[in-house]
């Protein structure tokens, strides 16, 4: 890890009041940072607000507000999340700072000087909800946005564009400078396509409404207004004071720039392009998250389907909350919020692995050590020693490369090898033959298991981590970590404290057991078109696997009549056993979008009622070709 690290989040619009998407990207900016200082890296951790446009400008209107006012009331409602959140940004830059707005004048200027920026005459289509031209072959059926779906104007206006076209061959250079320029990897083929097929200079101001940075003095044109994504993207910058005092430059270039896959374009062309026009070096990374999606639904504010972060974090606990973001999906997937899910992981990987570890080895320190455990040398469990070791050793370049959810399969694997110690190593029956050493040294073993977790788990569940900490008399700070991680040391010797019990375990309400089924609040009535858009067939159970870590999915694979059976994640097993589903013949959603549910692809929904007394699937009334459609 380099002396100084630099992490950004996107700034939000304030057009929208923070929901679970943005609570993602911040969230996972904010274990990069704690991640960073954790192991003594300088960091500088940047989030903000995104206020400038058209669409902040309409949305003001909307609401009978004048654009500042109204952007100083949302803007506040995400500082005052991050605040409530523990989020630790250093900086939270708003776009009407007037350093920003400052810096994003000197950008233009510069540019401009340096031909850059020319001025030209433009028409296009243009979609007010994305900020975005687009050429008529990249239009949907009907004029749409490619992007968002919904309809685009024409505008035709005089512009100051960006030779953005200059930079097509240096940008493509970058690109290929190093594996991880983009991430997750896959993405950059996406970004390496669309530069190839050639590189429009990028329209740079608009004339048709007000809401925006005025151009610099020294080019002189009142009619226009800064483009909004060069105004925001300068945002990276300006909050390190380019452009005015500079002075804490010394962070750029930024370490990764956390967004999600939406905006990759204009961070992995725009922004590069934009940089080296300034003369500036590029960021060393560029990291695309996924989208979440409700019960498999996008969320939307219509549906009425949008997750608010904070009634979730306050449900469930803010940290378990960060724990299953990060752990669900891996980064750069899209990923499925279903609150079942959710409470499998709090009950099975934190509450059962990590926390009742944690009272086994407090409890048994206390009834037979009086807390102070203690052993000569660590000779025992060596080979328990080495897995962990082994697992330890992969955990940076995860972490490093955002796979989170591996970092945490990979962690949490350390917490199983020391639960499978003490039900081998049975120490209450130890005890019971005086073998009072032996089983000192399996507490030490423990306590250092636990010691390493709580050092790795800080930055993604710092409170947690600290409680952990506080229990078994450590701290988490560079020089510990140093000590048991970096150089894999183990103590000999702990004196532990009584905890309150780290993760409560969650009873799911009966509601959520069916919960794919009772999601859909139907508000309106819809058309028999509507109705056919969902494809459902009848099909035949040929696999049934339990989840592990989980007492209510079943992993079915089922014979729709296509080349292969399908595998259909399902929260039934309360309901049903092994036994009683292989060959049977029952009803599936067949065109649902593929959702990740604790990580195991599911490729459709079966079909089930319940009512107070349980859950039963639902079945033709006799048997079927496999695949025959239900209407
Ligand atoms: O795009 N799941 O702002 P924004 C995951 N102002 N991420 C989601 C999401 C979801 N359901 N919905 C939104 C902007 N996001 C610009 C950024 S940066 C110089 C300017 C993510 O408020 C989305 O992918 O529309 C984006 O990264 C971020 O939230 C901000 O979206």
């Amino acid at each position: 890890m380099d002396k100084r690290f630099y992490v950004t989040s996107p700034i939000y619009y304030v057009n929208d009041v923070p929901h679970i998407g943005h609570a993602y990207s911040t969230i996972i900016c904010d274990v990069l940072a704690r991640g960073a200082r954790l192991r003594g890296a300088k960091t500088y951790f940047l989030t903000g607000t995104d206020e400038h446009g058209q669409k902040i400008e309409q949305a003001a209107k909307d609401r009978g507000d004048e654009p500042l006012a109204f952007a100083n009331r949302i803007s506040a409602e995400f500082k005052a999340l991050w605040d409530y959140f523990g989020i630790s940004y250093d900086r939270f830059l708003r776009t009407t700072d007037s350093d920003h707005v400052q810096g994003v004048q000197k950008a233009f200027e510069k540019m401009f000087a340096s031909g850059d920026i020319y001025k030209g005459e433009f028409e296009g289509n243009y979609c007010v909800s994305c900020e975005t031209f687009w050429t008529s072959t990249q239009l949907l059926e009907g004029g749409a946005c490619p992007d968002c779906g919904k309809p685009t104007s024409v505008l035709k206006e005089e512009n100051y564009f960006f030779r953005l076209s200059k930079y097509q061959e240096r940008l493509l250079e970058w690109y290929e400078s190093g594996d991880d320029v983009i991430l997750p990897r896959s993405r950059k083929n996406e970004v390496v396509r669309f530069v190839r097929e050639g590189l429009d200079d990028l329209s740079i101001t608009r004339t048709n409404f007000e809401w925006g940075i005025k151009l610099p003095k020294s080019v002189n044109d009142s009619k226009h207004v800064i483009y909004v994504w060069l105004d925001a993207l300068m945002n990276y910058a300006t909050a390190l004071g380019w452009g005015a005092d500079e002075k804490l430059m010394e962070f750029w270039p930024a370490s990764v720039h956390v967004i999600g896959k939406d905006i990759l374009r204009f961070h992995a062309i725009y922004w590069p392009a934009f940089l080296m026009s300034l003369n500036l070096p590029l960021p060393k990374c560029v990291a695309a998250h996924g989208w979440w999606t409700k019960d498999g639904a996008k969320m939307s504010k219509s549906k009425g389907n949008v997750i608010s972060p904070k009634e979730v974090a306050d449900s469930y606990g803010y940290e378990q909350f960060r724990y299953f973001l990060l752990r669900d999906v891996p980064f750069g997937q899209d990923g499925d919020y279903a609150q079942k899910a959710f409470i499998d992981r709090i009950n099975s990987d934190l509450a059962n692995d990590l926390g009742n570890l944690l009272s086994r080895l407090l409890g048994m320190s206390k009834k037979y050590f009086n807390n102070s455990i203690k052993t000569g040398q660590l000779q025992l469990f060596e080979n328990e020693r080495k897995e962990t070791d082994g697992i330890i050793a992969q955990l940076n370049t995860l972490f490093d490369t955002l796979q989170f959810h591996r970092y945490l399969e990979e962690l949490f694997k350390i917490f199983s090898i020391a639960n499978k110690l003490i039900n081998d190593f049975k120490p209450w029956e130890k005890i019971k033959k005086n073998e009072f050493a032996s089983v000192s040294e399996m507490l030490v073993f423990i306590a250092n298991v636990l010691a390493k977790g709580a050092l790795l788990l800080a930055p993604i569940m710092p409170k947690k981590a600290e409680q952990i900490a506080r229990a078994i008399g450590i701290s988490i700070d560079v020089k510990t970590l140093e000590r048991l991680i970096v150089r894999g040391e183990w103590n000999i010797s702990y004196d532990l404290t009584d905890s309150p019990v780290l993760f409560a375990r969650i009873e799911k309400p009966a509601a959520v057991e069916s919960e794919a089924v009772s999601a859909i609040e139907i508000n309106d009535q819809i058309s028999i078109d509507d109705f056919l858009k969902t494809e459902i067939k009848v099909g035949t159970i040929v696999d049934v696997k339990e989840v592990e870590k989980s007492d209510s999915l079943l992993v079915l694979r089922i014979d729709l009549g296509e080349t292969e059976p399908r595998q259909i994640v399902s929260g039934i097993r309360r309901f049903y056993d092994r036994g009683s589903l292989m060959g049977l013949q029952v009803c599936v959603v067949s065109n649902l979008k593929s959702a990740n549910i604790m990580g195991i692809k599911s490729d459709g929904m079966i079909l089930a009622a319940a009512d107070q007394s349980g859950l039963k699937l639902i079945k033709t009334e006799g048997l079927m070709a496999n695949g025959a459609r239900v209407r």
